[in-house]
């Protein structure tokens, strides 16, 4: 699925986000990664104010799913917010309910496509082992 970016220009990449990948397996995409070890189960990536969550993690190799491709149609991009929630956006209304879909859900969970960068500070994000794709059929 094509990725929705965030759709304006970032600033320097000046905030560090810690990935923590509870199930390493399948996740990391060779081409694109940058962290140095694939098969570790914690990854930095440095992001730009403005980028969400999402996008840092698949440009730098981490496939987290995203079967909607970013517009908060799913549950696939379900993370738990460790720490920095503070730093991010918060949720509105069509991610709570969407989230409210995601197994595991938990107080900290989020859509990692909705997780806007707003403030520098640590940021750590915890991808469930069970994130696969979970979209939801729609009837037509
Ligand atoms: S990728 Fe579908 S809601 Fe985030």
């Amino acid at each position: 699925m094509h990725l929705r970016h965030s759709d304006h220009d970032h600033g320097p990449k000046t905030v560090k986000i810690k990935y923590l990948v509870e199930n390493p397996e399948g996740m990391i995409d060779e081409d694109h990664f940058t962290g140095t070890d694939p098969n570790a189960k914690e990854h930095e990536f440095m992001a730009a104010k403005g980028e969400h969550l999402l996008e840092v993690a698949v440009e730098n190799g981490l496939n987290i799913e995203h079967a909607c491709g970013a517009v908060c149609a799913c549950s696939t991009c379900h993370v738990y917010i460790e720490k920095g929630m503070e730093c991010l956006s918060e949720a509105e209304e069509e991610e709570e309910d969407r989230v409210e879909e995601a197994p595991g859900l938990q107080i900290n969970s989020r859509l990692s496509c909705q997780c806007i960068i707003q403030k520098e500070g640590e940021i750590v994000v915890r991808v469930p082992a069970w994130n696969r794709n979970a979209v939801k059929e729609v009837p037509h």
